[in-house]
């Protein structure tokens, strides 16, 4: 089993959008995956609490149960664990990193959330997980081209040592209307732009994933499953 934590100190960056559609996403390719929420806002745990599955896919639980939260996650053969934090505090991000095989620190492309991404991946850096930058809520594409917004961005993302996802997802309501039906949008539309969007994310982290984490040769891994899954959708989208 891995364990995904997705991270931001700053508020509405997208940790919840990131983390629930990817969790939806990869369970929707066939893995056993489980949304730990430890937001004492319960946002993630707004979005899947009415589904029929739910039982089996979400625990409203805190940093300090994550360990537990993993245990029992493993005897149930649970392929994937994703991990929606809070803001704060800083001890409860923390220890959900400590705990996991991969984080994905989330931000605009906007100067503040720039500047508030630091905290996250110095904190990411200093616990030797590996992870990477995702940027959300990016404007569109400009003639194939990256608006100005994403380019400074990239830019002032050279001072980490945390690589910055290849694949961005950008500003689209489809994120709106799938989560206000308790659906990702791989779900509520899986030829929308959005859908694309985290597919191409969920492929590239699960690339990550099977690359740092699984055993030469090692060929039945849940991040090489979730690849090889993932892999038509992609080509797909
Ligand atoms: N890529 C996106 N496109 C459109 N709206 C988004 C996107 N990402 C997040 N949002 C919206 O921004 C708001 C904050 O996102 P959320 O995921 O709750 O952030 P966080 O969990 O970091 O506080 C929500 O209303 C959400 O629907
Ligand atoms: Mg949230």
């Amino acid at each position: 089993m891995k364990t995904l934590t997705v991270l931001s100190r700053k508020g509405g960056s997208g940790k919840t959008t990131v983390s629930v559609s990817l969790a939806l996403a990869a369970r929707q390719a066939g893995l056993k995956v489980v949304i730990a929420d430890i937001d004492p806002l319960r946002s993630a745990a707004e979005v899947v609490r009415s589904r029929p599955e739910a039982a089996s896919l979400l625990f409203e639980t805190t940093a300090s149960k994550l360990f537990i939260v993993q245990d029992a996650c493993r005897q149930n053969g649970c392929d994937l664990l994703v991990v929606d934090t809070p803001t704060a505090p800083e001890p409860d991000i923390l220890r959900a990193v400590n705990v996991s095989d991969f984080c994905l620190a989330v931000a605009r492309p906007t100067a503040l959330d720039i500047a508030a991404i630091r905290q996250s991946t110095g904190l990411i850096e200093r616990s030797g997980c590996p992870g990477l930058v995702v940027l959300n809520q990016c404007p569109p594409l400009r003639e194939g081209q990256e608006p100005t917004l994403v380019r400074q961005a990239l830019g002032q993302l050279h001072f980490s040592r945390l690589p910055v996802a290849r694949s961005r997802l950008r500003n689209r309501a489809a994120y709106q209307h799938a989560f206000a039906q308790h659906r990702a949008v791989t779900e509520w539309d899986p030829t929308s732009e959005a859908a694309a969007d985290v597919l191409k994310l969920l492929a590239e982290i699960s690339e990550s994933l099977a690359l740092r984490s699984a055993p030469a040769g090692e060929t039945t891994s849940p991040a090489r499953k979730l690849m090889e899954r993932i892999a038509p959708f992609f080509a797909a989208a």
